[in-house]
């Protein structure tokens, strides 16, 4: 195995940009979604807010419906909502590809999890900044998806909190005892040219990226450039 698919001695996965259209201009949401089509994104990210989860309000299902209609790209639905089961159903309809919840937002999250995967969705879940990573560990045998949040989420364009790639270690050795193909680790949270290669030497392999991508004029420099940024960061901490 190359060094830029390790992490002292974890399998990680290639490098994977989720464009976080938090950051898009919401009144061009079908040019915005082409244009980081031929930037080479590899998801779209969608954030939903509830303005009661977080003090912030964004898309429902008819937008993921809307968007599912417009991209064939991989949409990770990111449910900063409370009990997103009430949910569940109506965003699985809408066609998105994972959905992820919050682990402080529900009192169910593996029958949540477990119903995501049953109807052939990624499932992920995840967890704010102050949560200790305890929470998570023993779900990550039912998700497909560990996404850690290096911001409060509610907002785009916020500074990054470096604190919380230290729980993605504890992840990734629970991840050895599942088997590496299992659940992918991704981040969230003011992701930019400085900050991605620190992620990708914690072990990061999907980076959320939303001002830096969509803040850009050149979303496909900007693409190419958290990538490059990651994979050679990784590949220098793995070799050092
Ligand atoms: C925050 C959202 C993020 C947000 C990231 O609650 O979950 O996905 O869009 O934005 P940036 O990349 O600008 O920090
Ligand atoms: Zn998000």
């Amino acid at each position: 195995m190359s060094a830029a698919t390790e992490r002292r001695g974890y399998p990680l996965r290639p490098v994977r940009i989720a464009p976080s259209i938090l950051s898009a201009d919401f009144a061009r949401l079908r040019d915005e979604i082409r244009d980081v089509e031929r930037a080479g994104a590899d998801l779209i990210h969608v954030d939903v807010m509830d303005g009661h989860f977080v003090p912030n309000i964004t898309f429902g299902p008819p937008v993921v419906r809307s968007l599912r209609a417009t991209t064939d790209l991989y949409l990770d639905v990111h449910l900063m909502v409370e009990k997103p089961e009430r949910l569940l159903d109506a965003f699985i309809d809408a066609g998105s590809d994972r959905v992820t919840i919050h682990v402080e937002a529900t009192e169910q999250p593996r029958e949540i999890l477990d119903t995501l995967r049953a109807r052939g969705k990624g499932a992920g879940i995840t967890l704010r900044p102050g949560t200790p990573v305890e929470r998570v560990l023993p779900l990550l045998d039912a998700a497909d998806l560990l996404l850690i949040m290096t911001v409060e989420p509610g907002f785009g364009g916020q500074a990054f909190m470096p604190e919380c790639l230290e729980k993605i270690a504890p992840a990734l050795e629970v991840r050895r005892t599942l088997g590496p193909e299992r659940f992918w680790i991704e981040v969230d949270g003011g992701m930019s040219d400085e900050t991605v290669g620190r992620a990708r030497a914690a072990g990061v392999e999907i980076f959320v990226a939303g001002s830096a991508v969509f803040g850009r004029r050149d979303r496909a420099e900007a693409c190419a450039r958290l990538r490059a940024l990651a994979e050679k960061e990784g590949d220098r901490v793995a070799e050092g």
